[in-house]
């Protein structure tokens, strides 16, 4: 009975561990002219894989807007001289 406990608790870590690693760490963003600071500033707070996961739905006012909205809500440390530089990014590399 104890065993059988054991073995499912050692089961149920192995998936959780792989569930909460998939993709996360590995994750490159493509080539590209601005790409390190997208890197840099967006990583601050979640995986980059928010902006792989948005990338069939924005367009440059989209990704306008999401940046805009993650400097004024969420309160991301981004400088207004770099705002340009990652929506030129995001919008060629992973725009609509
Ligand atoms: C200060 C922290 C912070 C930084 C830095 C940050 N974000 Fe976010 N972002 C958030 C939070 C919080 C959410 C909402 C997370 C959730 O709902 O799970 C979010 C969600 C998102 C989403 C999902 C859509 C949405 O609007 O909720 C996208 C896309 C996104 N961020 C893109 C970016 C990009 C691109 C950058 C870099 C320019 C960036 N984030 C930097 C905090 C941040």
């Amino acid at each position: 009975m104890a065993r059988k406990l054991l073995l499912s608790l050692i089961v149920a870590a192995g998936t959780f561990a792989s569930v909460a690693s998939a993709g996360e760490d590995n994750i490159q963003l493509k080539e590209g002219p601005g790409r390190e600071i997208v890197e840099t500033r967006c990583v601050a707070c979640h995986s980059l894989d928010y902006i792989e996961m948005n990338s069939p739905i924005l367009d440059r006012k989209g990704w306008e807007a999401s940046v805009g909205k993650m400097v004024r809500i969420m309160g991301a440390r981004i400088d207004e001289s770099e705002v340009q530089t990652i929506v030129d990014y995001l919008t060629t590399q992973y725009g609509k």
